[in-house]
């Protein structure tokens, strides 16, 4: 049966530098719905040019664009053993939308970490966040600085600033979680899948808690 985990939590909580983590020591792929649209953004196709406008003002991309984006990408031999979805699904209509798509592959979400942390520590983390050009690798120029400023360790790419890492978009950014996509929370505690995880924590052991979680 695939393992399919959902990591749920506000805009830079950690998901995707955990998602990461899991991934590598799991051997399941990471599916980044924000990647995937910088990557269109980048290759500047169609569905990229019309995410764009969304993203950049800190907003959700529509739902249809966005569930016809994740269908196609779950549907690729690499998640045949299931998937680590970090920032999908966003709204009840994702959700409902994922559960549909995941019982067509004959399978269903096996549990959902919900990453916690103050507005404060989102703020900072976002404000400090450098990501990779080539692949989205994360990094923090205080809590997870590179060895060399402005260089992805991992693969040489230059590093950059997200666009929707201004100061006021964050704001906006963290206003629309709080308002399309927390109910999620309660969707998936009334399915017995929630586990809450500490975000606040330094990198390792927000992992220590996730792996105890996925047990
Ligand atoms: P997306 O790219 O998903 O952005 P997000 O959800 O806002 O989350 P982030 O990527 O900003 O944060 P993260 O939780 O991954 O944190 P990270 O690990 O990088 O989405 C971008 C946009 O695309 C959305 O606004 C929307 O427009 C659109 N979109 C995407 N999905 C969509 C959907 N399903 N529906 C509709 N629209 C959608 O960490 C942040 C920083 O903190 C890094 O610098 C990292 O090094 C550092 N850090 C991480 N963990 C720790 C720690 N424990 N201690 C200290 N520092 C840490
Ligand atoms: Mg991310």
């Amino acid at each position: 049966m695939s393992t399919y985990i959902v990591l749920l939590g506000p805009p830079g909580v950690g998901k995707g530098t955990q998602a990461k983590i899991l991934a590598e020591r799991t051997g399941l792929a990471h599916i980044s719905s924000g990647d995937l649209f910088r990557e269109n953004i980048k290759n500047q196709t169609e569905l990229g040019l019309r995410a764009q406008t969304f993203i950049n003002k800190g907003e959700l991309v529509p739902d249809d664009i966005t569930i016809g984006m994740i269908r196609e990408r779950l549907s690729l031999p690499d998640c045949a053993a299931g998937a680590i979805l970090d920032g999908f699904p966003r709204t009840p209509p994702q959700a409902d939308a994922l559960q549909a798509l995941l019982a067509e592959f004959g399978g269903h979400v096996h549990r959902v970490p919900f990453i916690t942390a103050s507005e404060e520590v989102l703020v900072e983390r976002l404000s400090g966040r450098w990501t990779c050009r080539a692949q989205g690798h994360v990094f923090h120029e205080k809590f997870n600085p590179p060895k060399q400023p402005g260089v992805c360790d991992l693969d040489g790419s230059e590093l950059y600033q997200r666009e929707d890492d201004k100061a006021e978009t964050v704001q906006r950014r963290i206003r629309v979680y709080f308002e399309q996509t927390a109910s999620l929370v309660s969707y998936y505690k009334e399915q017995g899948l929630l586990v809450e995880i500490d975000g606040a924590q330094p990198i390792e052991q927000v992992t220590e808690q996730l792996f105890a979680a996925l047990k």
